[in-house]
């Protein structure tokens, strides 16, 4: 595991954009698994601007994100499709129908959680997957357990999660309560790995998950044990570390 410290958020976002863009110059038609909440933000901002620049083609790339909220019609402006619509997909170059989201409103969950998995197998598995971590140590929406859940399934969120959460909805009632999100084993299967972390609130989770054992209570924990994982976090962030 590579931890590489930038000074403040958006160092360590054009650090991070860096990797996925020579991620995507030396495989163009590659899969990048991609997440949203706040952390991303400044790495996506970092990517539209190089591909503006004439930097960076998309045309052949394919995306799969993370996690969705259950019950959020596609359209609500907090669904996990709105957010990369807004933040990514609308300014590059990526054809929408290669990007790929989770259906949280599908009649069949369970199906939908199979097809899910099948389509990360069918794209050839995720070369480059980027990763926030929770305030619970949560990786896409895999909350702390007793186990390390595997393939992509449906979890109610941790009561702490849904607070975090709230400051992008009008209410904390608001929040979906479900999500359906990529497993640990569907994450820990991408060939690389890069993790953003930023602020002193993720200070203590991080250096949990980065060096403390390996367990399913803290879930990013078994980061530890892929052996491609690129770690970006600003000085807050590493506070405890450094
Ligand atoms: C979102 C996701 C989550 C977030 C995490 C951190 O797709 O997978 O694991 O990365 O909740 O969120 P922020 O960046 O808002 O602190």
């Amino acid at each position: 595991m590579k931890i590489i410290s930038a000074p403040d958020y958006v160092s360590m976002s054009r650090k991070a954009a860096n990797l996925l863009s020579a991620q995507v110059i030396l495989k163009p038609d590659c899969v990048l698994g991609l997440a949203t909440g706040g952390t991303p933000v400044g790495v996506y901002r970092q990517l539209i601007d190089w591909y503006e620049k004439g930097d960076l083609d998309f045309s052949k790339v394919h995306t799969i994100n993370l996690d969705e909220y259950i019950g959020l019609p596609v359209q609500h402006p907090q669904s996990y499709r709105s957010f990369m619509n807004e933040n990514l997909f609308k300014h590059i170059n990526v054809p929408i129908e290669n990007t790929h989201v989770p259906n949280g409103t599908a009649h069949n969950m369970e199906a939908e959680c199979i097809r899910y998995e099948k389509l990360v197998e069918s794209l050839g598995g995720v070369d480059m997957q980027l990763l926030g971590i929770g305030n619970t140590g949560h990786i896409g929406f895999n909350e702390p357990n007793d186990c390390f859940d595997t393939m992509t399934h449906i979890v109610t969120l941790k009561e702490v999660t849904i607070k975090a959460n709230a400051r992008f909805f009008d209410s904390e009632a608001d929040v979906p309560q479900q999500a359906i999100t990529m497993g640990i084993q569907t994450i820990m299967k991408a060939k690389k790995i890069v993790l953003v972390a930023n602020g002193e609130n993720k200070a203590d989770i991080l250096e949990k998950a980065l060096f403390g054992p390996i367990r399913p209570q803290i879930p990013a924990s078994i980061l530890q044990l892929h052996s491609d994982v690129t770690v970006f976090a600003d000085e807050a962030a590493l506070k405890v570390i450094r």
